[in-house]
């Protein structure tokens, strides 16, 4: 295969439209209406909040809406806008109608926030030319432009940040039906054949999230490659995912170790998020954005005042009940 047609694979795989986009019923369908509002009012869409778990589609939308906008879409993230003059020069050099997408849009700076404050609501921003007393404040005036802004945490948003975007869009995980939807249409995009109960075992460990159900698909696939199988049956998906560390819930081996870790070392919590960190090897952000928010769906483990404990659920799935301890040296 030449390089052209691999990214054409990877280029497809990412839904560009709404309608190829799928699941979160409401969410597509009241976008759909903001959109044509929009349009047919020749106006910029307003900004948009899109916030939810790691890979459930955040980044998919926004270049979906500026493909439904037949808008320019320019991409940065938060963590790499250093200075004002680094946001400064993105703003001051958008096109009209142009989506700007900042990722992780909570870890912008306080002097960065306060910069896109007028910008998404007057389009203007005041820059300061000049150093001490001959320093004067120019206002400099934008094209209009829809700011979409991603995050795992919009607790973290400040309200004059969060109160500036009119459209505020949460994607939870998906439904187990919607996650077999993505098996079989992924699966047409890569050519792959797969027996129902395959499609249904990937779908139950797969997390709720599209990014995990396609990298477990294209492993899979490639187990069935190598036995020669030219369909993903049961057994070689069983053997596969058993293969990866992947069981029956979904839990990987570092999502089965933070939960020893809470049972054996902190008699099942609480324990604090420094403290579990440590322990993991993790930082705090992986274990708050990637394991604790389907340890939680799952109700294996809940977030107290007094730090994270390990519920009745989590205990029966380790093989013990609530009040076991164990003691590791
Ligand atoms: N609803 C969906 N329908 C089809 N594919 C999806 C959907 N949501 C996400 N995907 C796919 O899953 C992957 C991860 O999505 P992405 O937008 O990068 O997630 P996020 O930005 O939330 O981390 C991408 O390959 C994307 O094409
Ligand atoms: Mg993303």
């Amino acid at each position: 295969m030449d390089k052209n047609s691999i990214n054409n694979i990877f280029d497809k795989i990412r839904p560009e439209k709404l309608d190829d986009f799928i699941g979160q019923e409401r969410i597509v369908n009241n976008l759909k209406v903001f959109i044509d509002s929009a349009k047919k009012r020749n106006k910029t869409i307003d900004h948009i909040l899109i916030s939810g778990p790691p890979g459930v589609g955040k980044t998919t939308l926004a270049k979906i809406i500026a493909n439904e906008m037949s808008a320019n879409f320019i991409a940065t993230n938060a963590p790499a806008l250093e200075k004002t003059g680094d946001l400064a020069a993105i703003l001051t050099s958008l096109e009209p109608n142009t989506i700007l997408f900042i990722d992780e849009i909570h870890r912008l700076k306080p002097v960065l926030e306060e910069m896109l404050y007028s910008a998404m609501e007057d389009f203007n921003i005041d820059i300061i030319i000049g150093q001490g007393a001959g320093a004067k404040t120019v206002k400099l005036n934008l094209n209009p432009f829809t700011l979409i802004g991603a995050t795992t945490r919009p607790g973290m948003l400040t309200p004059p940040l969060l109160t500036r975007f009119g459209i505020d869009i949460r994607v939870d995980f998906y439904t187990h039906e919607e996650i077999e939807k993505i098996i079989i249409e992924k699966s047409k995009i890569l050519n792959i054949s797969i027996k129902k109960e395959s499609i249904e075992e990937i779908a139950k460990r797969s997390r709720g999230t599209p990014r995990i159900v396609i990298k477990l698909l294209k492993r899979v696939w490639d187990f069935a490659v190598v036995s020669s199988k030219k369909v993903i049956d049961l057994e070689i998906t069983k053997k596969a995912l058993e293969q990866l560390g992947i069981d029956n819930e979904g839990l990987t081996v570092e999502d089965r170790r933070l939960l020893e870790i809470m049972l054996k070392n902190y008699h099942g919590g609480p324990v604090g998020l420094q403290t579990l960190a440590i322990s993991l090897g993790e930082s705090e952000d992986t274990i708050e954005d990637i394991y604790e928010p389907f340890l939680i769906r799952m109700g294996f483990i809940k977030k107290t005042s007094r730090g994270r404990v390990l519920t009745e659920k989590g205990y029966k799935f380790l093989g013990y009940k609530e009040g076991d301890t164990l003691f590791e040296n």
